[in-house]
């Protein structure tokens, strides 16, 4: 497959392009800074492009089969998530392209109801990129254009092995025997590729966690 990926020399975004080009496909990874981009794998295309700049999306996903967004704004800037959301929508709307997102976990439901934003204990920091979140999917939902799917991680998303296991869910967190929802940055790329090879999820929302 012909596959862009924004954000890609991100956390996730650079574990995307590495499972992504081990599995053969042809990746065209995407973000801002040329110097960062110069570290992903040699197989993959770079380029620099902004995804908040609708002719910079358009450009970079005219022709290909998918494209993957694992992009995270500063610190203060959390409202981009949005913007980058409604901006690869209308690309996507634009090129026909499918289109996977990366979101978060914070507007998961948990067990006995609510969010897991909401519980108590949920650290402060991140309730402003949880907040972005709620908008990057509440953007999506509102799409009916373009063939979306929306993977909220679990609660702890770590660099580690890649195992190639994972269970899918839905809207609802999914935790383990301990009660920890986790999996490895590894293993999400592997289940966003594994969505990408055999789409099983359109115009919604699924997690993964082991
Ligand atoms: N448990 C959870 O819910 C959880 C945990 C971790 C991460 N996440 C989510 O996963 C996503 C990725 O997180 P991460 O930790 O991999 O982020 P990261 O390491 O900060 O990487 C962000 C990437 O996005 C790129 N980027 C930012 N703005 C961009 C723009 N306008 N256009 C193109 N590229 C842009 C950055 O490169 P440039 O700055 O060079 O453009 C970089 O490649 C985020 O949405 C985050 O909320 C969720």
């Amino acid at each position: 497959m012909r596959i862009t990926v924004f954000g890609a020399t991100g956390n996730v975004g650079r574990r995307v392009v590495a499972e992504a080009v081990s599995r053969g496909h042809e990746v065209t990874g995407v973000a801002r800074n040329p110097v960062r981009l110069a570290g992903l794998p040699g197989e993959a295309r770079v380029r620099v492009g902004d995804a908040t700049d609708v002719d910079d999306v358009v450009a970079l996903t005219t022709g290909q089969d998918l494209v993957i967004t694992a992009t995270c704004p500063a610190p203060g800037d959390e409202s981009q998530l949005v913007t980058v959301a409604t901006t690869l929508l209308t690309a996507c709307a634009k090129t026909g392209v499918r289109l996977l997102l990366v979101g978060g976990a914070g507007s998961l439901t948990v067990e006995g109801g609510g969010r897991l934003m909401d519980r108590p204990g949920y650290p402060s920091f991140l309730l402003p990129i949880a907040a972005a979140c709620v908008g990057q999917l509440a953007a999506c939902r509102a799409n009916t254009v373009v063939d979306w799917a929306y993977l909220s991680p679990p609660d702890l998303l770590v660099p580690g092995e890649r195992t190639g296991l994972y269970r899918v869910g839905g809207d609802e967190l999914v935790v383990d025997a301990d009660g920890e929802s986790r999996i490895s940055i590894e293993d999400l790329a592997v289940a966003l590729l594994d969505e990408a090879e055999q789409p099983r999820h359109h115009r919604t929302r699924f997690t993964v966690a082991y």
